[in-house]
């Protein structure tokens, strides 16, 4: 038996003409580089979404980063954020210079801790950096509350939430920008890196505009500091295709989220939770159990993949031990990183693999 935690290569015998086409397409036309592929993909993304603008740039990292430059945070400023994340949010905002400070969690959605984050603002906070972990919505009325009452921005990573929902709002779409992965392996992946940001704010949007291409306004005219940081055309058009299948994509995880929830109903083992309030895409199925690592390497040795996102909370990463930061100073976040595991959760696996998942997971925790 071979249950993969990820396998790219279903997908792409079930989609290979239209993607085939899609690559062919660009070859033929020979633009690679900011051409109509990217261009209508904003469109579609943006109205996919109901956002206002979207900026197709490199990666989710590249989209974190432009947006904490478009909103001019940068040293000597403080961005508040949670540990428990892919390390890349707090590359993007230490790459920008500024200093992230935490805040835990919460021990159901894996989310923000609305409640502590408050007593974390300072004269030098400039933003709040939720993060919509593994799929699930942060709740964002409190925190849109505190950016106001305090002048804050409010970048939400969605790196892991393409089409979640807060209330009936798309995830991304809440705070001043939201910032995209199409990492491989994202509910909505490119054949390589790429990201993009979604913002209402048109001044922001004819900013990021500008970061991702060199600061140019036109050709070889900068108007201001910037980089490259530009979605490519063969990406753009491989995810225009993909965008077609993306609700029917989420409604299969979502049905097999269910599966595992009705087959793992009487373990002993936490399923993930979806607040009243929001659509969870399960980007990620994680579940926390005793014994983790025992039950990862029993599933391991029967031919079932698993990872653990994330094993090392930020603040305990020693990338980041200038911070200063100790272990116990965000115990949720750290009991996390000994406990959650992520099951296979993709729209080809099948019915039997489920319940396979699910049975052998029963067997270890009755041995
Ligand atoms: C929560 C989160 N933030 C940021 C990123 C960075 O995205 P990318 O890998 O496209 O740079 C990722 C993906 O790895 C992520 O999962």
């Amino acid at each position: 038996m071979n249950i993969p935690v990820f396998d790219l290569k279903r997908q792409y015998e079930n989609l290979k003409t239209e993607i085939d086409n899609a690559f062919k397409s660009v070859f033929e036309k020979g633009i690679f580089v900011l051409g109509e592929n990217v261009k209508l993909f904003e469109e579609e993304f943006a109205d996919y979404l109901g956002a206002g603008f979207a900026v197709g740039v490199g990666s989710g990292t590249e989209a974190l980063h432009l947006s904490l430059e478009a909103c001019d945070i940068g040293y000597g400023d403080e961005v508040i954020t949670v540990p428990n994340t892919a390390v890349p949010t707090i590359s993007a905002i230490s790459f920008a210079g500024a200093k992230p400070v935490f805040v835990d969690i919460t021990q159901d959605t894996y989310t923000m801790d609305l409640r502590k984050v408050e007593e974390k603002i300072t004269d030098k906070t400039k933003a709040i950096l939720p993060v919509h972990l593994y799929g699930h919505s942060t709740e964002m009325e409190q925190i849109m509350k505190l950016a106001k009452a305090h002048n804050l921005r409010v970048i939400e990573d969605a790196c892991q939430s393409h089409g979640a929902k807060y209330n009936n709002k798309n995830a991304g779409t809440i705070g001043d920008m939201g910032c995209f992965s199409f990492y491989p392996t994202k509910n909505l992946g490119a054949y390589g890196d790429g990201g993009m940001v979604v913002t209402n704010n048109e001044e922001l949007y004819k900013k990021l505009i500008m970061l991702r291409n060199y600061g140019e306004v036109k050709k070889f005219t900068s108007k201001i500091e910037g980089f490259n940081s530009r979605l490519d055309e063969i990406q753009a058009a491989v995810l225009r295709v993909k965008l077609r299948y993306l609700d029917e994509w989420t409604n299969k995880r979502r049905e097999i989220a269910t599966m595992y929830h009705q087959l793992l109903y009487n373990s002993n083992v936490q399923l993930p939770c979806e607040r009243q309030w929001a659509k969870h895409v399960y980007h990620l199925f994680v579940i926390r159990v005793n014994k983790r690592d025992a039950l990862k390497d029993y599933l391991q040795e029967r031919g079932v993949g698993t990872q653990i996102h994330y094993p090392i909370p930020i603040h305990l990463q020693e990338a980041y031990k200038e911070l200063g930061h100790k272990a116990g100073d965000f115990p949720i976040s750290e009991r996390n990183a000994e406990e959650i595991l992520s099951l296979p959760i993709y729209p080809e696996l099948t019915t039997e693999e489920i319940e396979t998942v699910a049975s052998l997971i029963t067997e270890f925790q009755n041995i």
